[in-house]
């Protein structure tokens, strides 16, 4: 059997969202300290890339169907946090201080598995933009 060339795919969607960062362990005084204005409710224009590797399949000519990726990124992330209060609103959010790092994992772990159902493919990366500067990305590496 020939080689397959190996492509990474990605897609973008956008959502808005309110939220504020407090850490339930802190008081009120060290939480205005660590996060500042982010302690109070304020919103952000998102937006979630979501990066898939695969072989291109001859047949095809392609990894997986963007349209797919387009729908599981809809139904399983932007349907769930479009104009949502992310602290409260969003059941998998929940107890999960809403960072930008924090949505990045847990919008991976809500996606990687439904990507896997794709032949040959594999979640490589999670781009999540809380703004055009602020931006976290998970790959799915955890600490030893
Ligand atoms: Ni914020």
């Amino acid at each position: 059997m020939s080689q397959l060339p190996v492509v990474e795919i990605r897609r973008r969607e956008e959502f808005c969202a309110a939220h504020r960062l407090h850490a339930p362990n802190l008081s009120d005084g060290e939480n205005l300290a660590l996060y500042g204005p982010c302690n109070t409710l304020h919103g952000h224009n998102y937006s979630v890339e979501a990066t898939v590797r695969g072989p291109v399949e001859p047949g095809t000519g392609m990894v997986m169907n963007l349209t797919d990726l387009m729908r599981l990124l809809q139904e399983l992330l932007i349907g769930e946090v479009d104009h949502k209060y992310l602290n409260t609103d969003v059941p998998f959010l929940a107890d999960v201080i809403p960072t930008a790092e924090n949505l990045a994992v847990a919008f991976w772990n809500r996606l990687q598995p439904q990507i896997e159902t794709f032949k040959g493919c594999q979640l490589t990366r999670i781009r999540l933009y809380e703004s055009q500067n602020n931006v976290a990305e998970y790959c799915g590496l955890t600490t030893p």
